[in-house]
């Protein structure tokens, strides 16, 4: 019998959700999603949910979510690309009233990390690693000797006088239509920023992005080393079930 717990992966454009086995270190079958409702708000969002969860009868007990904010001790603290009337609301308490499931609620970066860490691109590696995912936002995920340091939020810090989310992020990219070199430049800027603060070992770049990470791996440097997201896409759907499984 192997251990499968469900995650769910809250981002700007689109809810991820997947099965997943906590025995083989991987996704059961495919992820499916779900249009992030708009404005997405507690009761707009709770039912997509509901319905993305029902898709996996195999997976009862508690779920995971992969959640765009600050989250502390399941409580939503900000809320930059979801609507502000998440702030405050304690997610696992909606989730057990809507859903009649236990959940737990971390950061989506977080979670990405963590499964990057444990199974993926930064698996056995000491040291300060960051995670950096970019979609709608940017969210990072800071760890040493593997032990995560929740809630970072390092895609708010001001790079060239701008909220680096607002210059670099992956929807950025596609909106003022920056070929590779000049969204590179941006990026090696910002991971400099970083590198300045906080001196990792290592960098893991993921969002969908980094599914293309070949094309624009020549232009990025740093004195760290960077690698792409093992689990690319995948990676805060497993950090999600990863957590729900207290794993
Ligand atoms: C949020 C972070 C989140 C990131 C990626 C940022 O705007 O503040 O909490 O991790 O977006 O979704």
């Amino acid at each position: 019998m192997t251990r499968q717990f469900l995650g769910l992966d809250v981002g700007g454009s689109s809810i991820k959700a997947g099965l997943v086995d906590l025995d083989a270190g991987r996704l059961l079958g495919d992820l499916i999603s779900a249009p992030t409702p708009q404005p997405a708000t507690p009761a707009n969002m709770l039912p997509v949910f509901a319905g993305l969860a029902d898709r996996f009868p195999g997976a009862q007990g508690r779920m995971g979510i992969a959640f765009p904010s600050v989250i502390q001790q399941g409580t939503v603290r900000t809320a930059a690309n979801i609507d502000r009337s998440w702030i405050g609301a304690d997610g696992p308490a909606l989730v057990q009233r809507d859903l009649g499931r236990p959940a737990v609620f971390l950061n989506d970066a977080d979670a990405a990390g963590v499964a990057e860490v444990k199974w993926g691109a930064g698996r056995g590696t000491n040291g300060t690693v960051i995670m950096v995912t970019f979609g709608t936002g940017i969210g990072t995920a800071l760890f040493t000797d593997g032990k995560l340091f929740p809630n970072s939020e390092l895609g708010h810090m001001e790079v060239r006088g701008v909220e680096a989310e607002k210059w670099t992020s992956a929807h950025v990219r596609t909106a003022q239509k920056l070929d590779w070199p000049a969204w590179i430049e941006r990026v090696n800027v910002y991971l400099g920023q970083m590198y300045g603060l906080f001196w990792p070992d290592l960098f893991i770049l993921g969002g969908a992005v980094s599914e293309r990470f070949n094309e624009f791996a020549p232009l990025l440097h740093s004195p760290a080393q960077i690698r792409p997201a093992h689990f690319a896409g995948q990676a805060g759907v497993i950090g999600a079930a990863l957590a729900a499984a207290g794993a």
